[in-house]
């Protein structure tokens, strides 16, 4: 989603070529268009670009000589069309400043009405033209004075970053419920203010992550920092040494593939140094004031988005199953605008492989106002997420660059895994037949493997199966949930409309839509329901739906013989299967996906890191 950066204090390179560079490693996260604003002259220079950042980056060559205070903005469309005119920096009407925006103003239209009865002409359809407007309006040639007054008339959620014609080397930014990083290589002088921490160069930083309603005013002498009262705020810097890693596909030919592949090593990275297989115990080091409330807890609330809440989802079942502990998963865009879910005896648990996701981290907010203990999961260092939480814990899936989350869904199950071990052991002073639960999570990166070696006869099924454009996904328990995220990641990168019900819902409704187009993924895996699952198979069948049944070796599949199947050869505990069952349909969902063409790293309509409500 969309991405600033800008540059300001002492410039030593080329503005342009160190904004292109910042802006290609936020193409990660999503986005439609790119601008740049600079100082050129004494006039405010913009120029925006559709598409890649490769084609702005064809359009400035003729600033490229400039080492001038520069904003840059990747955008993702919410309020307006991919068009130029809506790509940001957006300027005010005689051209005195330029500014760039992430997030969503949710009074833009009122203000713009009453901008427009002022004289404002406006040129785009985006929320963002309104503060540059406002900020016109408003200027009284004190920027910190105009941007505290536009502050206090913002409602929504923002961060921005503003230039302005007579402040010729000067930056100011501000923000509200988004993230805005101020980093000072001290070396070169240079002062970059991001979005994103992995739009940073390669080097040494200070880094300063602003709090809401702050103020910062940059230029080549000073890096001021103001409360929202104007007051001068002490800086308070954290180094970071920025290591850049390239993101290269090595043999793949798709990241998503490539990162299905690292599953293995993704799960052995978040297992390592966590158990102790001797004594058959978990060892996740949760701090002394963790264990002291755990006791206190009556129920836990699993939160997330997406394939993060489908992690939610299974672990809040094993939870009650293991713990026996009350536990529900929610979805955080639900969770945050429901009262009294929670009080000072309720575990929330934030899953967020990014730990940018608007509705998590306002979900979190929202539970922690309820005076719950919030408890996170996420695979990105310095996200925001962390700084919402009471606790942490990392996933060790390294980047994950394709959109399709994989290895990061993966990576937070074994987490959760070892979590819910863990509060066990918490609960009962030891972990009940603690070797055999580490000897299976131990077991599952050469399981995975097992599968990987099976790809092609996942290859051929989705050869077969492609041109279904209608597919039902069913499963009973663990094995709904797993289908949960598997018809999502169908859905996501193939775009086949898809639904998944527990298996036992059919007959209620959804079975009106089989006939002999519809493909319906049965997951077999639960023993307890394989056989009332089977049951649910022939009835589909009775109706002439297309069956592809996913089983354990020892599962027999005579007796529904499937159009088609694919068998796991495991002996491994229940609970611990939505792994291997999900590395399947992954391999699936992309097969069918590839078949397809379609641009399977960058599926249209999404972004990596959803930033917006
Ligand atoms: C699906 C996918 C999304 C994310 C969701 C939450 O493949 O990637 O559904 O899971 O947007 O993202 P995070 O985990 O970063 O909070």
């Amino acid at each position: 989603m969309c991405g600033i950066f800008g540059i300001s204090g002492k410039i030593a390179v080329s503005s342009v070529d160190l904004c292109i560079a910042g802006l290609k490693k936020l193409e990660y996260r999503g986005y439609d268009s790119s601008g740049i604003a600079l100082l050129n002259e004494g006039q405010i220079e913009i120029v925006k670009s559709c598409g890649k950042v490769e084609s702005l980056e064809k359009r400035v060559l003729h600033l490229k000589d400039l080492k001038a205070v520069s904003i840059a903005h990747t955008r993702w469309a919410t309020h307006g069309g991919v068009v130029e005119v809506n790509a940001h920096p957006h300027i005010d009407n005689e051209k005195n400043l330029a500014l760039v925006h992430n997030g969503i103003i949710e009074n833009f239209y009122e203000l713009k009405l009453y901008l427009k009865k002022n004289g404002v002409q406006f040129l785009s359809d985006t929320d963002t033209e309104v503060i540059a407007h406002l900020f016109s309006h408003f200027y009284d040639s004190n920027l910190l004075n105009t941007l505290k007054r536009v502050h206090e008339k913002l409602i929504g959620s923002f961060a921005v970053a503003c230039i302005h014609k007579d402040h010729p080397n000067t930056l100011i930014v501000t923000k509200r419920d988004k993230p805005l990083i101020l980093a000072l290589d001290q070396q070169k002088g240079q002062i970059i203010v991001t979005s994103d921490r992995n739009a940073l160069y390669e080097g040494e930083f200070q880094t300063v992550d602003l709090e809401d309603n702050q103020i910062a005013l940059i230029n080549e002498n000073t890096l001021q920092l103001y409360d929202q009262n104007g007051l001068i705020t002490p800086l308070q810097f954290t180094p970071l040494f920025v290591k850049n890693t390239s993101h290269d596909k090595g043999e793949f030919s798709h990241f998503m593939l490539k990162e299905i592949h690292e599953q293995p090593h993704a799960i052995r990275r978040t297992l390592e140094g966590r158990y102790d297989l001797e004594n058959g115990q978990i060892l996740l080091n949760l701090p002394k004031n963790f264990k002291e409330f755990f006791p206190k807890v009556s129920k836990i609330a699993l939160i997330g988005c997406g394939t993060s809440y489908h992690a939610a989802c299974i672990i809040a079942h094993f939870i009650e199953e293991f713990v026996r502990i009350p536990a529900q998963a929610h979805i955080a865009s639900e969770f945050r605008y429901k009262e009294g879910l929670t009080d000072e005896s309720t575990l929330v648990i934030g899953i967020s492989q990014s730990g940018e996701t608007a509705d998590t981290i306002g979900a979190l907010r929202e539970a922690k106002r309820q005076k719950a203990k919030i408890f996170c999961i996420t695979n990105v260092q310095h996200s925001s997420i962390i700084r919402e939480s009471d606790f942490h814990l990392m996933t060790q899936a390294g980047p994950e660059i394709s959109v399709c989350s994989t290895k990061a869904f993966t990576s937070q199950l074994l987490l959760l895994y070892l979590l819910t071990l863990e509060f066990y052991q918490m609960k009962h002073g030891f972990l009940d037949q603690g070797n055999t639960w580490i000897q299976n999570l131990r077991t599952l990166p050469s399981l995975i493997e097992s599968v990987l070696q099976k790809k092609s006869l996942i290859q051929e099924i989705a050869k077969q199966t492609c041109q279904f454009d209608k597919v039902l996904f069913i499963g009973r328990q663990y094995m709904f949930y797993t289908a949960l995220e598997s018809s999502l990641k169908l859905k996501e990168i193939s775009y086949i409309f898809s639904l998944c019900y527990p298996a036992g819902e059919l007959k209620h409704g959804p079975l009106a839509l089989v006939d002999e187009n519809t493909l319906t993924i049965a997951l077999l895996g639960h023993a307890p329901t394989f056989q009332k699952t089977c049951s649910n198979v022939q009835e589909i069948q009775a109706r002439k739906g297309k069956i592809f049944a996913i089983a354990q070796k020892n599962q027999n599949l005579e007796e529904i013989s499937p159009d088609f199947a694919f068998k796991i050869d495991v002996s491994i505990a229940q609970p611990l299967l939505p792994i291997l069952y999900s590395v399947v349909l992954q391999l699936y969902a992309f097969y069918v996906a590839l078949e397809k063409g379609h641009d399977i790293d960058h599926p249209k309509n999404l972004a990596k890191s959803v930033t917006v409500e």
